[in-house]
């Protein structure tokens, strides 16, 4: 299927589809299911894997009351019209990578998983731009991207199972934001069903399109809450031929900032990562990795910096040049480059192990932004304030300080017996007066809920809640969730 106008298939909103007028008993919805999607779309009890019941954050694993397994956009479409009907919660599942609770679902919701609704539809070189299902994962897309010699600019460490349709439905951020801005940013075009099955294809290709309303971008960090997606088009950026990875120990936060501005200055958008860990993060990455670490001694902060150019002849000179230059001025204390592939990915490793964060943790996790210049004051007030509330607390700071964005993850193992809420609701209110924002890129899911007000004002809240209620007027698509 390549329809790649906008058009609106189906009815008008809420208008033609069977309405019942009010809940419809989950049985009589099983069955409209299975005779619109077949018997083995529609799951139920043990035949639910375990992989539906909870999130990355493995908060409250929740048995739906059913798990859907469409395969098109049209069978999404049957799925949703029933449901639409029959008053019946819906919650769409992505890869489960999310770290905010948001595709959890509740025993009387029916989750809509779009894994089967996966692969590369298109690749345009003209256009550079790439169709693709909303079940395909980052790195399958990231993968064909670059066979046909393009970059697909999004990145992050959940890459093998996370899905475009969850990266779109988060507007996730990721490690390459400071180059090619957010999810939302790789987005030229989008199909979105609505809550009462009509769908929204707009897959165009154009960069200009100045034709009423974007829709796409009311989609795009919704979370789930307007519509399911089904496909997109995405923007593809010429492949950066050469990378250069450094790990630079510095002195303090002030430092990094003033590193971040020099390479800008000097290298511009090559900048392509600019990743800071604090030591308690690096101590555990390292020791996760079970490398040891590149420098012989330890520091009090530390960045992973990304130099991408798209020159292939470039061997990392001019980087390292540059490095050197700071060390001299007493800028960096310390740096080690990369040498090889394997090299890079070891020092990856170290930033990524945040994957291991359920394993090893009872992880708070926290993906904050404020103003760039003010992070390195607000950890240290944060961490102060948490060792004098909970002493012996267990907490690790990094983020990706290019992009003004700081995580914050503290283990309820090392705080028995004290309720994530308090923890979450102790650190945001350290965060209201600064304006920063109670997520810059996981999203508000579930966890964050309550604490949304923070960030947002009562009349922006009025105004979502408008746009809701008149995409969802029966409320199916992930109740609870966002607000
Ligand atoms: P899910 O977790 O399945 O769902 C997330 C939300 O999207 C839910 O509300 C769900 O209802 C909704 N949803 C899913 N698919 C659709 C769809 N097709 N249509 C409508 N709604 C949908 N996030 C970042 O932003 N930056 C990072 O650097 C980052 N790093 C991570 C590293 C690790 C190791 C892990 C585990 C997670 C990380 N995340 C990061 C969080 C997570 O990977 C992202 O939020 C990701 O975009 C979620 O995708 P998913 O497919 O797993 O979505
Ligand atoms: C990361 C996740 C936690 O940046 O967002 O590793
Ligand atoms: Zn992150």
């Amino acid at each position: 299927m390549t329809d790649h106008g906008s058009t609106l298939h189906g009815s008008t909103l809420g208008t033609t589809h069977e309405d019942t007028h009010g809940a419809a008993p989950l049985a009589q919805t099983l069955d409209a299911l299975r005779i619109a999607l077949g018997d083995d779309s529609v799951r139920v009890g043990e035949q639910i894997g375990e992989r539906a019941l909870t999130d990355w954050t493995r908060h409250d694993p929740t048995r739906p009351a059913a798990l859907l397994l469409p395969r098109t956009t049209e069978e999404v479409s049957r799925a949703l019209a029933i449901c639409h009907a029959a008053h019946q919660p819906v919650v769409p599942q992505g890869g489960m990578t999310g770290l905010s609770g948001g595709a959890i679902a509740r025993a009387t919701d029916i989750a809509l998983s779009l894994e089967r609704l996966s692969g590369i539809e298109e690749i345009d070189t003209a256009s550079a731009t790439l169709t693709v299902r909303a079940g395909t994962t980052l790195q399958a897309a990231q993968e064909a991207a670059a066979a046909a010699g393009f970059e697909l600019a999004l990145d992050l460490g959940a890459r093998g199972s996370c899905q475009i349709g969850g990266n779109l439905a988060t507007n996730a951020g990721g490690n390459r934001v400071i180059q090619s801005g957010t999810a939302r940013d790789q987005v030229l075009g989008l199909e979105v069903v609505l809550a009462n099955g009509d769908v929204l294809t707009s897959l165009g290709k154009m960069v200009k399109n100045n034709t009423g309303y974007d829709l796409k971008h009311w989609f795009i960090g919704s979370e789930g809450t307007l519509g399911v997606m089904t496909r997109a088009v995405l923007r593809l950026h010429p492949q950066r031929a050469a990378r250069h990875t450094a790990l630079v120990a510095l002195d303090q936060y002030d430092a990094a900032v003033n590193l971040l501005r020099r390479l800008s200055t000097r290298f511009g958008n090559d900048i392509g990562a600019f990743e800071i860990m604090w030591p308690d993060f690096y101590n555990f990455g390292v020791k996760l990795t079970g490398a040891r670490s590149p420098f012989a001694d330890a520091h009090p902060l530390y960045a992973l910096i990304e130099h991408a150019s798209f020159d292939a002849s470039d061997d990392g000179e001019r980087f390292s040049a540059a490095l050197t230059e700071a060390l001299d001025a007493g800028a960096i204390r310390d740096a080690v480059i990369a040498q090889s592939v394997a090299d890079a990915r070891a020092l990856w490793a170290i930033r990524e192990c945040t994957a291991e964060f359920p394993v090893r943790l009872d992880a708070i996790n926290f993906d904050v932004s404020l103003p760039i210049g003010e992070i390195g004051a607000f950890v240290e007030r944060c961490r102060a304030a948490l060792d004098e509330r909970w002493p012996g607390n267990a907490s690790y700071f990094f983020g990706h300080i290019g992009d003004s964005n700081l995580h914050v993850t503290v283990d309820g193992h090392s705080i028995a017996g004290v309720d994530h809420h308090a923890v979450y609701a102790f650190v945001y209110e350290m965060l209201g007066p600064l304006h920063g924002s109670v997520s810059a890129e996981h999203g508000i899911g579930l966890l964050k809920r309550e604490f949304l007000p923070i960030s947002r004002s009562p009349a922006e809240l009025a105004a979502m809640a408008a746009i809701r209620q008149a995409l969802d007027p029966h409320g199916i698509l992930n109740p609870g969730k966002l607000f």
